[in-house]
């Protein structure tokens, strides 16, 4: 199975490919030696990973041809914003009207977003954040495959089920050959070019041995590498990139400061706001974002989340309900409702339409069975999928109950295809920005 469309290459300047699909161009970083004008490749956020030879990118393109344009098409009709506008408050239709015609939201105008709580309303907006997904980034979503590879943690995070003071969990390491297993089985078994490789914060893993494992995958297969190891310091972040690591995954949780210091003993936001700039300053891709619904938040500390994020320059926005687990100090708080995370997912699409890539998160998906398809319909565009071996994954349990769990990987992929095809979307990863500074 591939989440790619192969692209010909028509122009290469400096390190900036032009990358045809189906007559749409775009443009890629090219970190290849030897790409020429002509050759096939697939490139995947926005870095060109790996050439294909001519026979087989036609051959893969001759099979999507027929389904690409169809696709497309469904999509198209699912997005049109109708008649349900008419009716709606004067304010509302306003503000969204300001989205549709590209004009930038105020803050106000995110507030009142945010405090949406009519259904018809709500409905609108998310047809409207749909609508946007669909003019700026056409039927694209991102499938990327994340692989867990350490549930120990040496944090203490509030709300986190694998956090060090919780006896209750089984601790589990992989070895770097089972980590590499996992990734052959996901690249070579399943078509995977993007992979997250995911932790707590396990000192066991020296940088050094994080390179070595990013080195080796970079070296045994051409994909794309996201870590999430927490913080691993300034010079460990250098490193990781001179590895081969290419993308950050890495939440602030949220913004607002006094939350920050009562969640997170002994850390601070300044030093977690540090790593993800300087991750972007060296050229990696961003995704990060927070939790929905902790204790005390406000939808004004949503609004500064939304806002953070955007100032970090987020690639992939990543926001999901905080789901109390039982391991932990938080174990008594409510979760929050799911129309409060359809609404920040909408949201954030409202108010960086054009490049964004918005996840559907596993989190939302375990509070609520049918995320997905109104996630993507809300104006997301991206899923990750767990390629961790289930005797592992069990474990990794930041939150109870987690969506998928025991799934395979195959039956992940059929139901998500399954629902990609159902709304006109293609599993693949072209929409590329080149807001990121060049590594
Ligand atoms: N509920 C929801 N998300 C959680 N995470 C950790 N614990 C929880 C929880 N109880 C998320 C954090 C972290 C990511 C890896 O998992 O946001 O960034």
């Amino acid at each position: 199975m591939c989440y790619t469309i192969p692209g010909q290459v028509k122009k290469i300047k400096d390190r900036i490919a032009t990358i045809e699909y189906f007559g749409e161009q775009k443009t890629a970083i090219n970190e290849l030696d030897d790409l020429k004008i002509g050759d096939y490749i697939y490139a995947q956020g926005g870095f060109v990973i790996k050439k294909i030879p001519e026979a087989e990118a036609l051959s893969i393109l001759t099979v999507w041809k027929e389904t690409f344009f169809e696709l497309q098409e469904l999509d198209l009709r699912l997005s049109r914003v109708g008649m349900e506008k008419y009716g709606v408050n004067k304010k509302l239709s306003f503000i969204l009207d300001k989205a549709l015609e590209n004009m930038l939201l105020k803050e106000a105008d995110l507030l009142y977003l945010l405090d949406l709580e009519d259904k018809k309303e709500l409905a609108l907006l998310f047809k409207t954040a749909n609508f946007l997904r669909q003019k700026h980034l056409s039927n694209s979503c991102c499938v990327h495959g994340i692989i867990e590879f350490s549930n120990y943690c040496s944090q203490n995070c509030q709300y986190c089920g694998i956090a060090a003071s919780n006896k209750e969990i089984k601790r589990y390491r992989m070895t770097e050959e089972e980590i590499y297993d996992a990734a052959k089985q996901a690249i070579e078994k399943y078509g995977f070019q993007t992979l997250v490789l995911q932790s707590g914060e396990d000192s066991t893993y020296s940088a050094e041995t994080l390179c070595e494992i990013v080195k080796t995958i970079k070296e045994r297969w051409s994909v794309l590498i996201f870590i999430s190891c927490g913080e691993v310091g300034l010079a460990g972040l250098k490193k990781l990139y001179q590895a081969g690591a290419r993308g950050l995954l890495m939440r602030f949780e949220t913004s607002n400061q006094k939350i920050y210091r009562q969640i997170h003993p002994g850390r601070t936001l300044d030093s977690r706001i540090k790593h993800l700039e300087e991750a972007f300053r060296l050229g990696y891709l961003i995704i990060t974002g927070g939790l929905i619904g902790l204790p005390g938040q406000t939808r004004r500390d949503i609004l500064n989340d939304l806002l953070l994020a955007k100032k970090l320059h987020t690639e992939m926005y990543t926001f999901g309900p905080f789901l109390p687990h039982p391991g932990t100090p938080l174990a008594k708080s409510p979760h929050p409702e799911v129309k409060d995370v359809l609404k920040t997912l909408a949201i954030a699409r409202l108010f960086d339409p054009i490049n964004a890539k918005i996840l559907v998160t596993t989190g939302f998906e375990t509070l609520h069975p049918k995320a997905r398809e109104e996630g993507l319909m809300a104006g997301t565009n991206s899923v990750m999928l767990n390629v961790t071996p289930h005797q592992f994954s069990k474990n990794y349990s930041i939150y109870p109950n987690r969506a998928h769990n025991q799934e395979s990987i195959q039956k992940q992929i059929n139901t998500t295809l399954s629902i990609l095809r159902g709304m006109g979307r293609a599993p693949t990863d072209l929409g590329v920005s080149l807001d990121s500074p060049l590594p």
